[in-house]
């Protein structure tokens, strides 16, 4: 046995390097008003100029790339071709094919894009006919001061709020499988220590994870890599530990875990604005949170107090999920807004921050997480899950945007 579990001592200490906070601070008001937020959404575009301009131009490469450079994300405010999306053209004998690589494989308007490139390329005079490869590749998120990152993982993305019982973990577990099902590589770090309920939700409470040469190999649900303290110390018993040890399990998690190659590592947190919280925004560049809420005032006061806490301790706010937004009643269709209305969408508003949208509260969330089954693979087709999906789109979109933006918004903060 490798690890042992006496509350105090979760894994041997490896001496990882973790370097003190060096507090940076994004001017993000200034910045999200700058950006209309489209994720990859293409900018209309003239194919009248397009046509006219490419008249005069023989068909090769320098004219492909020309006539995409028309489509620019409004997200990243460049066009396409400067971002370098389009990769490995090939012109055959008036036959174009290319790839069109996004900042990721949960991109809302994909088939959009594809079909406005289609369209163009078509238009060339002397193309016969377009063949475009829809792929994505999600940037590694920016590095932020002296933290280091985990090897491997591209974007460390937490989901917290100040509040508990908000649904943090039902929205943490249909995030990582949303993204997992949109096929990016996706890991799920249960940071609720003393309280884990993530293996429950997906279904895997009972697999114990293997180690290889001293690291754990996390398990694995709907594609997702999980670590939690549930699968290390099965049962009951309560995890009493303190803030170091606290500290130190959250660290054991991150550099003594075999994550491999991930493009979002999840951390669904639990409730407050604590010591896992801290400890997490110390040890390593969190790319950013996803605060979730329920609409009412109660609920909103906490999630203010977890927004002033990651501004604080300079990890981005990605924005604001609604969750429990209203009931639909089943057997009359009724609308119920148990929780109040709109709170989580006001809360975004007042702090500049995106409203990443509002998940109603449905039976087949809550059977979902009690079966082990998410609500997107068990009932993909219910508004839940559809908002689930749309939620972990635009919570990849934020990521990318996060990830492209130059160094230069990172600033110093005054100490
Ligand atoms: N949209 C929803 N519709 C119905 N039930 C929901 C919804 N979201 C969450 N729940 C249920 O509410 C309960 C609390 O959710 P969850 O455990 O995800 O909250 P939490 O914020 O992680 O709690 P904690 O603060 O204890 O960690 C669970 O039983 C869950 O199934
Ligand atoms: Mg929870």
């Amino acid at each position: 046995m490798i690890y042992k579990m006496n509350n105090e001592l979760l894994l041997p200490s490896f001496e990882n390097p973790v370097n003190s906070v060096n507090p940076v601070h994004f001017s993000r008001a200034a910045e999200r008003a700058l950006a209309d937020r489209r994720a990859c959404a293409p900018r209309s575009t003239n194919l009248s100029a397009v046509r006219h301009n490419s008249i005069m131009s023989q068909l090769n490469e320098s004219v492909v790339l020309d006539a995409l450079r028309q489509i620019r994300d409004p997200d990243l405010h460049k066009d396409i071709v400067t971002l370098g999306f389009i990769r490995d053209i090939s012109i055959d004998d008036g036959q174009v094919s290319f790839r069109i690589v996004l900042t990721t494989p949960a991109c809302p308007v994909r088939e959009e894009m594809q079909n406005e490139a289609h369209q163009i390329v078509s238009a060339i005079p002397g193309v016969t006919s377009v063949n475009i490869t829809m792929d994505a590749e999600v940037p590694k998120g920016r590095g932020l001061g002296d933290k280091v990152s985990v090897p491997g993982v591209k974007n460390i993305i937490a989901v917290s709020s100040g509040k508990g019982g908000v649904g943090k973990s039902t929205v943490a577990v249909n995030l990582a499988v949303a993204l997992a099902l949109d096929g990016a590589q996706v890991g799920l770090m249960d940071a609720d220590v003393y309280g884990p309920n993530v293996p429950i939700m997906l279904g895997v409470s009972h697999a114990r994870p293997e180690v290889d040469v001293n690291k754990l190999i996390p398990v694995e649900a709907y594609g997702v890599k999980l670590i939690s303290m549930a699968v290390l110390q099965p049962g009951d018993k309560p995890l009493i530990v303190r803030g170091p040890i606290l500290h130190g399990l959250v660290k054991q998690f991150l550099s003594d875990v075999k994550w491999g190659e991930l493009d979002y590592l999840i951390v669904d947190m639990p409730p407050g604005t604590g010591d896992v919280q801290l400890s997490l925004a110390q040890l390593v560049p969190v790319q950013g949170a996803v605060l979730v809420t329920t609409p009412q005032e109660v609920a909103l006061i906490d999630v203010r107090r977890a927004l002033r806490m990651f501004e604080t301790v300079a990890v981005p706010v990605l924005g604001v999920v609604e969750n429990m937004s209203y009931f639909i009643a089943p057997d009359t269709g009724a609308r119920y807004n148990i929780f109040g209305e709109g709170g989580g969408e006001r809360l975004a508003n007042e702090y500049h921050v995106p409203f990443l949208g509002s998940v109603p509260m449905g039976i087949e969330v809550r059977e979902g997480g009690d079966k082990g089954v998410p609500v997107v693979v068990g009932q993909p087709e219910s508004p839940q899950a559809r908002a689930f999906r749309k939620v972990a789109e635009e919570v990849a979109r934020q990521v990318s945007i996060e990830a492209m933006k130059p160094e230069l918004v990172v600033l110093k903060k005054s100490q």
